[in-house]
């Protein structure tokens, strides 16, 4: 009788027990699957008589709807009791993975440790600049190659508003809110429009310096960049500077220091001159005090300027610019401990 059987699964589906998820399952697939026994039953139901037909079906609907409680029921009991697990408050909690500064940053905050320790406060300006601040005011002349220099990027729409091509447009700003004496940095990042590779990024990083007062004198800018070097590269560290050229500093200079690698010796990083180009510098011009409306009969000063990535580069070994743009956890994580 199809009644008894049905009877028998109804009593086997009110004792079944269990808390592992796999025995559930394959409970639910051999009731409520595709060839599970219910489907039997309906196949088997189309064959009785039509008088038995209202009772036996009323018992498969029943059996049907007890298979899917009882299954919702013990999953639903699994998944609290694992739940439970996860509350348990005396588990050890999961490693916090903690996070470590940008090579630029360290080297930044190393550049600017140095030079507070001589004196100069930190200056900051608009990365978005006009042709004054960049160019004009710093001795380019109009229309002057010099403009080319730079790679610069103008806004179409209008030519004096410019992405600043180096910070030296901060001292500007700086010379002109200020009587000296001034002694400031300004650490910013700078653009320039070239074309991106191991060696030359559109976007980097700068720390220019400015020392205007009485008397400065271009021993002063020799001393305090050999002090820079000393500090940022060790106490054995030599500078070298070799005659050069800027609009804004007259006389003007670029700044080596002795190979970090082999100390002066020659080897392939130095290309076997034994010297390192770190930075830019000279007596800043007397034209660029007059436009800032500094007295040039009255005051001499000195800038300097270099590349955080360049520094960078050379305090950790890093060869290729792209690096420090990428955003690779890989990378950035070797820096942890460095400064
Ligand atoms: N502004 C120069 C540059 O970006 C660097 C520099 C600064 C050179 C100050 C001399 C004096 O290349």
């Amino acid at each position: 009788m199809m009644i008894d059987k049905i009877n028998e699964y109804l009593q086997d589906i009110e004792n079944f027990q269990s808390e592992d998820p796999e025995e559930i399952e394959n409970f639910r697939i051999k009731y409520l699957g595709r060839k599970g026994l219910l489907n039997d039953l309906f196949d088997e139901f189309k064959q009785i008589p039509k008088e038995e037909k209202p009772e036996v079906g009323k018992k498969i609907n029943e059996l049907k709807t007890r298979a899917y409680e009882k299954v919702n029921e013990l999953k639903s009991e699994v998944s609290s009791t694992s739940k439970r697990q996860i509350d348990d408050i005396t588990r050890p909690g999961y490693p916090m993975e903690t996070g470590s500064r940008h090579p630029i940053s360290l080297t930044r905050k190393e550049i600017i440790n140095i030079f507070s320790r001589l004196g100069y406060t930190v200056s900051e300006g608009p990365e978005i600049e006009d042709n004054w601040h960049n160019f004009s005011a710093l001795n380019f002349p109009e229309e002057h190659p010099a403009r080319d220099m730079q790679d610069t990027f103008f806004i179409t729409r209008n030519p004096d508003i410019l992405l600043r091509t180096h910070t030296s447009s901060v001292q500007v700003r700086e010379m002109e809110t200020m009587q000296p004496p001034i002694r400031t940095i300004s650490p910013g990042r700078v653009f320039r429009n070239e074309a991106i590779s191991a060696r030359a990024h559109c976007i980097f990083h700068q720390v220019e310096g400015l020392y205007i007062d009485k008397n400065v004198s271009f021993a002063d800018l020799k001393q305090t960049l050999l002090y820079f070097a000393k500090e940022m590269f060790g106490p054995e560290t030599q500078i070298r500077l070799r005659p050069s050229y800027f609009p804004f500093t007259e006389p003007s200079a670029e700044m080596d220091i002795s190979c970090t690698l082999c100390g002066g010796k020659g080897c392939k990083i130095c290309k076997y001159t034994g010297f390192l180009e770190i930075l830019g510098c000279g007596m800043v011009d007397p034209n660029v005090l007059e436009s800032s409306n500094i007295d040039p009969t009255q005051y001499t000063g000195f800038a300097f300027g270099m590349g955080i990535e360049r520094i960078a580069q050379l305090k950790f070994g890093v060869n290729d610019l792209r690096f420090y743009f990428e955003n690779d956890l890989s990378f950035l994580g070797q820096f942890r401990a460095k400064m």
